[in-house]
């Protein structure tokens, strides 16, 4: 067994912006319950403080002049460690993890997240004396990146492994940026951070990693092209044989409709047609006709190019024409806002659009909807189709990262041999999205045939156990990777 130390820039229910968030908050317990001694490191926002009444000051140093203290405490309602890098000056400011509160980048998102990356690095390399050190750094997206570059040179380090969430995301910075770093000066080359003249952080992680994984098989393979590569692709292929793909697994107690505090009504397999009365509590919450048979389509996620918003907005027109009801929760790009706002202020008995963060109301949207919509363009993983599929509530999905790893297309063989669980469009185009959902809804018709689609999403395993075995197993292979290529 071994000791990871799990570097993350958000988890659940501490702070979270998306499924990084969950994955970070959920993935450490799975591991710690397999027997890896596991501890989580976050940055100690305001969010994250509020919520933790009895931290313990384990060490203080400087950081770029900053005053540093790493705080020791539990995630809620678990045994497992977080260690908090409080540091005032860099995190303890309103508005989210990234952005500040008008939507844009903090300023000095580069500084908040190398002085991270260093403390990470200190842990890494027991100079904090803590009396613990990991035998693996699990890294995770960019805002990690820089710690498998500056724990590469040293002789007696834990082996590293780096997770792309989101290749989209690099945590690019001017050339400027990267000496206000004081970054080792060798570092700023093409083989290491230097991408097309600016600073990568994400490079850190693909470059110097004993091993990378996405968070789907899928996925893994589509970044080695150049239509999901996000112009890294090169990197990639060049580092292939120490790239894979594990699929995240779900927290099935946050995410479970038998026991789900937020519901109207909780229901499990057997008791699927109770799952009608929190569509009718939430038609009545929005203000939606309450009508059982119609059919309601949700939605939940950030507002942004990946989430496939531009073939919905182009798809709007028609959709408000078909028997159905819209819901989306979402928020983001302020341009997708406005355009959902006004279309479904011109249509309030068809679409019911939510703009803002609300955990709860996305547990009552996965409950009350009769299907979900996830057209994303590219998808690493994605939560939300797993999440429907545990309350049956049937995905529609592209074909694309972990959305082709969990949904199975309906259709006569699929249907035969009771593997159907949701409905996939096969290209990214308004109209593949319109004639995926129109054939859903023929099927919804045929409330036989759906039941049987409910209970096959319904049974699916998409629990953690698997997934963390596999991440147990990858340590050890960062591990030997390590000492195979350590000079
Ligand atoms: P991504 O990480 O790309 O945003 P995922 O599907 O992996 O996509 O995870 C998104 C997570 O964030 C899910 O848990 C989803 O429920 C949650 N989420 C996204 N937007 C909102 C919102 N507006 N309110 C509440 N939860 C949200
Ligand atoms: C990223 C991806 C999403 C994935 C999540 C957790 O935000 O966009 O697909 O599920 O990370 O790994």
């Amino acid at each position: 067994m071994s000791k990871v130390l799990f570097v993350s820039s958000e988890a659940y229910p501490l702070i979270k912006t998306g499924g990084l968030g969950d994955v970070a908050g959920s993935l450490p317990l799975a591991l710690s319950a397999l027997g890896e001694e596991t501890h989580l490191l976050l940055p100690a926002y305001p969010q994250v403080k509020q919520q933790l009444a009895n931290t313990k000051q384990l060490a203080s140093s400087r950081y770029y002049g900053l005053e540093v203290s790493l705080l020791e405490t539990h995630l809620p309602e678990s045994k497992v460690p977080v260690w908090l890098v409080d540091c005032p000056a860099a995190y303890d400011r309103p508005g989210g993890p990234y952005l500040d509160n008008n939507g844009q980048p903090w300023h000095d998102n580069a500084l908040r997240f190398a002085l991270f990356c260093k403390v990470a690095v200190d842990i890494a390399l027991a100079k904090l004396d803590l009396q613990w050190q990991p035998d693996v750094v699990h890294c995770n997206d960019w805002q990690t990146g820089l710690i498998p570059a500056l724990l590469h040179p040293y002789k007696e380090r834990p082996a590293t492994l780096f997770t792309i969430h989101n290749l989209a995301y690099q945590g690019l910075f001017d050339h400027q940026t990267f000496l206000d770093l004081a970054l080792p000066s060798a570092l700023w080359h093409p083989d290491y951070l230097e991408f097309y003249g600016q600073l990568s952080f994400i490079k850190g992680g693909l470059v110097f990693a004993d091993r990378i994984n996405a968070v789907s098989p899928t996925y893994a393979r589509e970044i080695l092209q150049a239509e999901f590569g996000n112009g890294i692709d090169g990197l990639l292929r060049h580092r292939q044989d120490r790239l894979s793909g594990i699929l995240n697994g779900i927290d099935q107690t946050v995410w479970n409709p038998a026991t789900d505090p937020h519901l109207a009504a909780n229901y499990d397999s057997t008791t699927l047609a109770r799952k009608g009365e929190n569509k009718t509590a939430l038609q009545q919450q929005l203000g939606l006709p309450v009508n059982e048979k119609v059919p309601l389509i949700g939605m939940v996620s950030r507002l942004v190019e990946q989430k496939g918003l531009d073939i919905i907005l182009a798809g709007m027109a028609e959709m408000v024409k078909r028997p159905l009801q819209l819901v989306i929760l979402g928020s983001g790009d302020v341009h997708y806002e406005l355009q959902l706002i006004e279309w479904a202020s011109r249509h309030p008995d068809k679409l019911h659009v939510v703009i803002g963060y609300n955990e709860a109301l996305s547990h009552q949207i996965e409950a009350g909807s009769d299907l979900f919509l996830m057209p994303s363009t590219f998808e690493p993983c994605g939560l939300n189709q797993l999440y429907s599929l545990r309350y049956a509530t049937l995905p529609i999905v592209r074909n694309v990262g972990g959305l082709a790893d969990s949904v199975t297309d309906t259709n006569t063989i699929t249907l035969a041999s009771k593997s159907a669980n949701g409905f996939v469009i096969t290209e990214h185009s308004t109209q593949a999205m319109l004639t995926t959902i129109k054939r859903a809804l023929r099927h919804y018709e045929n409330s036989k045939v759906w039941r049987q689609l409910q209970r096959t999403a319904m049974a699916a395993d998409f629990s953690w156990q698997r997934s963390a075995a596999q991440y147990i197993a990858l340590y050890q292979q960062a591990l030997r990777d390590r000492d195979q290529h350590t000079p």
